[in-house]
């Protein structure tokens, strides 16, 4: 064990943060079983104390510290796909502080797939409670420096694993109920999950907007700049007209661009999903700090977009709001 890893475990025993690497999106973390430590993720992130958090854990022999009541369903979708950006809500056991559930009568567990994130778990060997390391309300962060940039000194120790690889947020299924049901679609999708579900059918149709799953609320994973979803189709002469009334506009597209203009700053994305995702926090990050009047970003069509499409829309309606969530 590195000597960063073993201070990272010895700031966690005494109840102070560290932010860390997953696959999907970096973590602020805190030891989920200490109300007073949990209470610092709420502190930093500018969150309300009512949305739990998720707890991340070693491997699924931890699962019985933290749930009760847990379905076969359950089992085998973290056989499937644990380590990986699955997490699971399932009925919580009597000792989960209720600053972790946001008092409900639930849980929500991941093991995460990244070697950093493993070691540390391993390390501290118990849940460690983390959301994403944003200041609430904002892009989530997919590498160390955005962390350092969103949080700086509120955090005690940000560990640095390279850039996030899966690039979104996990997809959330709630198993505390008589149906599966996906709360937040991810990378790893609803069909993914029905190979290994077998005759246990699967609820997909999103969840209502509730605070129970703060990412389902409408203003989330945003830019200061205001952002607009454009067809690809449209996108020529969408910036033409914002050109034409003079817009400085940053624009996010799967192709390069048609026409060069001195308004105009191009990003081109991968054209696959899983590449598109991986790179796209840190291409919102990025086309943000240019502060032009507006963000376009082409939008994509078809099922595998789903959990992309889901968090642009949300960084459309949450974006160009000053910091009052801050
Ligand atoms: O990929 C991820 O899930 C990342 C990495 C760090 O693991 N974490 C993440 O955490 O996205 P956060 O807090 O930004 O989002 C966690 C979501 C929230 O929308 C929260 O409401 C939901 O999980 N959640 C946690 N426990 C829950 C529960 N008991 N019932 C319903 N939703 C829950
Ligand atoms: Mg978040």
């Amino acid at each position: 064990m590195s000597a960063q890893l073993a201070h990272a475990v010895e700031l966690l025993r005494a109840g102070e943060l560290v932010a860390f690497p997953t696959e999907t999106v970096y973590g602020l973390g805190a030891a989920a079983r200490n109300p007073a430590a949990v209470a610092k993720i709420f502190a930093a992130k500018g969150r309300p104390a009512d949305h739990p958090l998720i707890v991340h854990l070693p491997d699924a022999t931890h699962l019985e510290g933290w749930a009760r009541n847990i379905p076969e369903a359950a089992r085998a979708l973290a056989a499937a796909f644990w380590p990986g950006p699955l997490t699971l809500i399932l009925k919580r056991q009597p000792g989960v502080p209720a600053a972790v559930t946001g008092g409900q009568d639930t849980v929500g567990l991941r093991v995460p797939n990244h070697p950093l994130a493993l070691e540390l778990l391993r390390e501290f060997n118990d849940g460690i409670a983390a959301p994403s390391a944003n200041r609430f309300g904002r892009i989530s962060p997919t590498t160390a420096q955005h962390v350092r940039d969103d949080l700086g000194t509120r955090v005690s120790l940000i560990l640095d694993g390279g850039p996030c690889q899966v690039g979104i947020e996990s997809t959330i299924v709630d198993l505390s109920g008589a149906t599966p049901r996906i709360l937040r679609p991810g990378m790893l999708s609803a069909s993914d999950m029905a190979r290994v579900l077998g005759d246990t059918p699967l609820a997909a149709e999103a969840a209502p907007a509730t605070i129970r799953v703060s990412g389902n609320l409408e203003a989330h994973y945003a830019p200061r700049t205001p952002l607009v979803l454009c067809p690809g189709e449209y996108l020529t002469a969408t910036l033409q007209d914002g050109i034409a009334q003079q817009l400085r506009i940053a624009v996010l597209a799967t192709f390069p661009a048609p026409f060069d203009h001195h308004d105009l700053h191009w990003k081109v994305a991968p054209a696959d999903p899983a590449g598109f995702a991986r790179d796209l926090y840190a291409q919102l990050r990025e086309l943000d700090a240019l502060g032009c009047d507006r963000i376009v970003v082409q939008l994509p069509v078809g099922a595998v977009w789903q959990a992309i499409h889901d968090r642009l829309k949300r960084a459309a309606t949450g974006s160009g709001t000053p910091d009052t969530r801050d």
